[in-house]
């Protein structure tokens, strides 16, 4: 059997972590690139032991260079500082530019037919410069944060409810960052609306808990970031990407004009499917929701335009 090829990019808690989901649930086979020598080896190592334990079809390598990443379908970037406790991801802004650049010039040369997944912080500027540098189609060049925070908010609203996870759906949209935009209204337990079952104080602190969601886990760990659910999350939409069955997943894209807003990377519910981005249908937002979104797209718009200004 043949599997489709993808690349990750950093061997760190959230790159092996989806290079481990990628290849046992047998999504593809995956190249695992790092600047540090023997990391990406070890690791891919690792995961080919207990390949001979599960007999996951997918083979995982590793490499310190692009030369083996030639012809990846799809290049996940999770190269960079994660934060430490008390850090915003906006500090990480120049940082993580500089990786991403040395890393988007590379990765394309090598496989110039790929979508780019974006996981590096600050997600939506990153996410921003990885297409300004890639030359690509926006299509093809995206980001993963609305996945992720609609996961969180989904096991807040389940813990709070007493409901089974499966019988939720929970919608953030905007920034990955303090002004993500928890949408209550149109997320719903059972089909029911959040409202019908709680209190406004208790969605209210349902959300507050999900805006800061990395940043409870960041405190807890003292040193890193979360890793098991962001790498869950990409992978899920690179499963949408290359399984053939495209799903609308909450996505870091670029907007240019949908709910008024042009030239900002930001998550909203996009389809995915073969060739990255397949469309963005837009909701039906109220005049309150639709006036946080365009907030959290300005300040993504400023952090971005600080970046360009810094050089
Ligand atoms: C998070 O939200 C690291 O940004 C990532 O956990």
């Amino acid at each position: 059997m043949t599997y489709p090829k993808v690349t990750v990019v950093g061997a760190g808690n959230v790159g092996a972590t989806a290079a481990f989901i990628l290849a046992t649930t047998g999504v593809a086979d995956v190249v695992l690139v790092d600047v540090a020598e023997g990391l990406p080896q070890g690791k891919a190592l690792d995961i080919m032991h207990a390949r001979s334990v599960d007999r996951f079809g997918p083979n995982v390598t590793g490499a310190n260079d692009y030369a083996a990443t030639s012809g990846s379908d799809v290049v996940v970037i999770t190269a960079g500082l994660p934060r430490r406790p008390g850090m915003t991801r906006d500090e990480l802004l120049a940082i993580n530019a500089g990786i991403v650049r040395s890393v988007v010039e590379a990765a394309v040369a090598a496989s110039p037919d790929a979508v780019l997944v974006c996981v590096t912080n600050p997600l939506d500027a990153m996410t921003h410069l990885a297409w300004d540098l890639s030359g690509l189609p926006s299509a093809r060049v995206l980001g993963m944060g609305g996945v992720l925070d609609s996961a969180r908010f989904a096991y807040f609203i389940a813990a709070e409810t007493g409901a089974a996870i499966a019988d939720i759906d929970a919608l953030v949209v905007g920034a990955h960052g303090d002004a993500m935009v928890p949408l209550p209204r149109l997320s719903t337990v059972a089909g029911r609306p959040l409202a019908d079952l709680l209190p406004p104080d208790r969605i209210e602190a349902v959300v507050e808990r999900t805006v800061f969601g990395g940043a409870e886990v960041v405190a807890l760990l003292k040193t890193g970031s979360a890793y098991y659910a962001p790498a869950t999350s990409v992978v899920s939409m690179v499963r949408a990407m290359l399984s053939g069955t495209p799903a609308v997943m909450p996505s870091c894209v670029l907007l240019e004009g949908q709910y008024g807003i042009k030239d900002v990377y930001m998550s909203v519910p996009a389809l995915l499917g073969r060739g990255g981005v397949v469309g963005i249908p837009e909701l039906a937002l109220t005049a309150s929701e639709l006036e946080s979104v365009q907030r959290s797209a300005a300040g993504i718009d400023e952090a971005y335009a600080a970046l360009g200004a810094r050089g």
